[in-house]
């Protein structure tokens, strides 16, 4: 990370009206931001939070929104949007200093077990990282004093919380299948030959996101969820060709029962 990345949090933390200390926060994928209307949360745009840079996909909303407990992120920042890692993950420290300890993370994703149908709730059981980056690069951010916020080493080993896990398929209305969720820069969506590398190396999902977010809030040492809305089976598993705004629409398909999953879950947490 940059020199200087923890009192960039300290600052966009500073800038969080004071009085929410949310415990649990989720961050919601392209065209899942729905999910926020008529929560009556707290609504700040992410322009209003200092250091948060622009938000630029479609579909994505920009707003961190908030109740006495939880913190719901409708948008996020992707490394393919030309974001620094730093910045895409900047979030999730901001939400640990305003008191989150756990957290959902969703996104869309192409399947590539072809098991799976557009519409279908994945829960993430693990990731592989082929972004070909990881947000702790470089040197180990430190506090002013010299502390660092977290350790230069650290296991990855149940990083989607096993219990956790359990408690969103109590929830579930359907059993959920739970899948390994390998991530890919973009803004490309995957080749038929690298889907075929994805799944030979066990994967059953691809995305371009919600890896550095988890591998950041291990960092820290929070409690991970990962839903995953399958809304397109991911390139050459179907002769479909891909189409960002299908991704959208099949996203808003799945809305309302991602909804009242999240929301059955922060009530059981
Ligand atoms: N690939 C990568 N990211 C995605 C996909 C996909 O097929 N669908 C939704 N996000």
């Amino acid at each position: 990370m940059k020199t200087g990345f923890a009192d960039r949090v300290a600052r966009a933390a500073a800038s969080i009206p004071s009085g929410f200390r949310p415990r649990t926060a989720v961050v919601l994928g392209s065209g899942l931001s729905g999910i926020v209307n008529g929560l009556g949360y707290e609504e700040i745009p992410f322009g209003d939070i200092a250091e948060f840079p622009k938000i630029t996909v479609q579909g994505h909303k920009g707003l961190l929104c908030l109740s006495g407990k939880n913190a719901v992120m409708a948008g996020r920042f992707h490394f393919y949007e030309g974001h620094h890692l730093d910045d895409v993950v900047l979030p999730i420290f901001v939400l640990h200093a305003i008191g989150v300890r756990t957290i959902l993370l969703t996104n869309a994703a192409g399947g590539v077990n072809r098991s799976y149908a557009p519409g279908d709730l994945v829960i993430i059981k693990d990731h592989i990282n082929l972004m070909g980056a990881n947000p702790f690069v470089g040197p180990n951010p430190t506090t002013g004093d010299g502390t660092p916020l977290g350790d230069r080493f650290f296991d990855m080993g149940t990083t989607y919380t096993p219990e956790l896990r359990k408690l969103i398929q109590s929830h579930a209305k359907r059993p959920l299948k739970e899948g390994v969720y390998a991530a890919f820069t973009g803004p490309s969506y995957e080749t038929p030959a690298e889907v075929r590398m994805a799944a030979a190396m066990g994967a059953d999902l691809v995305g371009m996101s919600t890896v550095p977010e988890a591998i950041a809030a291990r960092y820290l040492g929070m409690r991970v969820m990962g839903i995953s809305c399958v809304t397109n089976m991911a390139a050459g598993i179907t002769d479909e060709s891909l189409a960002h705004d299908e991704v959208v629409a099949v996203g808003k398909r799945v809305e309302a029962e991602l909804k009242a999953l999240i929301l059955d879950v922060l009530a059981g947490l």
